[in-house]
């Protein structure tokens, strides 16, 4: 299975922040925000990534990540011109998907929980459909809602609702199979000039191939689109990283424990970082 994380759009609701920078490479406490993403993609075993970006901001995440190879991962970029909509995505990384399967992760959703792996290995096994996620929210007309039937069957799924029909908003975690490719060029943009990930859903809905899976309570979902959500987000992560000493998207971690890396590597990894949490962290792993 392939990966594309989408980091493009405006940022606007973010101003002054990111009128001169990606929203997705602004710190959530200790690292940049993509990062949050690529762990979750690392942790579903995915090694093959592209991340999508604006024509300004893509030479930063070439700068953050190069190609990657250090942990084990290969790292391709392309560029979204006009913020054409989610499910874009997969038009751009036609060629970079091939005949495989592929999860997409927007570049400003933070997951995290016990059961997180599971969920993400179960998704990423899949061969053929679609497997989104439901996440209980006590309002979530700014998201794609979900409804489901006596059965949990999803029945409905609509994009920003005024009044939504159920409280499970969609997160922005989505896995295909190949025909994904097709049906993004099938779609028409909707009122707000997009090429929806919603319709796209629905069209394996409708084909009865879309597998939803409700996120429990151990689960955390952060979107970070304003600057409330973000310092709530930001103030999470501190919570967890220093209450358990545990860090959440240390990629160097996950690519270690993967065995996408060695012992050794990591050392040389860490030294770089020495004077951060997040270096010695990386020791205390090698120590264990
Ligand atoms: C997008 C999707 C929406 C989804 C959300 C998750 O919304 O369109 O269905 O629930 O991401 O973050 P947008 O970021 O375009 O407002």
């Amino acid at each position: 299975m392939k990966g594309i994380i989408l980091a493009g759009g405006s940022g606007t609701r973010l101003f002054p922040i990111t009128k001169a920078i990606s929203k997705q490479m602004v710190p959530i406490y200790d690292k940049p925000m993509i990062y949050y993403p690529l762990s979750v993609l690392m942790l579903a075993g995915i090694k093959e990534i592209l991340i999508i970006s604006t024509e300004r901001d893509i030479g930063y995440f070439k700068k953050l990540f190069k190609d990657s190879l250090e942990i084990g991962l290969t790292i391709e970029y392309a560029i979204q011109k006009t913020p054409n909509g989610l499910a874009d995505a997969f038009i751009i990384g036609e060629e970079f998907i091939g005949d495989d399967t592929v999860a997409m992760i927007l570049g400003d959703n933070i997951f995290y929980g016990q059961n997180l792996t599971d969920y993400l290995l179960d998704a990423a096994s899949l061969k053929d459909g679609a497997v989104i996620f439901g996440y209980y929210i006590q309002d979530p007309r700014e998201f794609g809602v979900i409804e489901f039937d006596e059965d949990n069957k999803a029945i409905s799924i609509e994009e920003k609702p005024a009044r939504p029909k159920s409280k499970y908003a969609v997160p922005g975690l989505y896995f295909y199979d190949n025909s994904v490719i097709k049906k993004a060029k099938e779609l028409k943009p909707s009122p707000r000039g997009e090429l929806e990930i919603t319709d796209l859903n629905r069209l394996y809905m409708d084909e009865s191939k879309l597998k939803v899976i409700r996120l429990g309570r151990g689960m955390v979902w952060l979107d970070t689109g304003t600057h409330s959500s973000m310092l709530k987000a930001a103030n999470f992560v501190e919570v967890i990283q220093d209450t358990h000493g545990i860090y959440i998207a240390c990629l160097e971690e996950i690519a270690y424990r993967q065995g996408w890396i060695t012992a050794e590597k990591l050392g040389q990894l860490a030294k770089p970082l020495m004077k951060t949490g997040y270096g010695k962290y990386l020791i205390s792993i090698i120590e264990e």
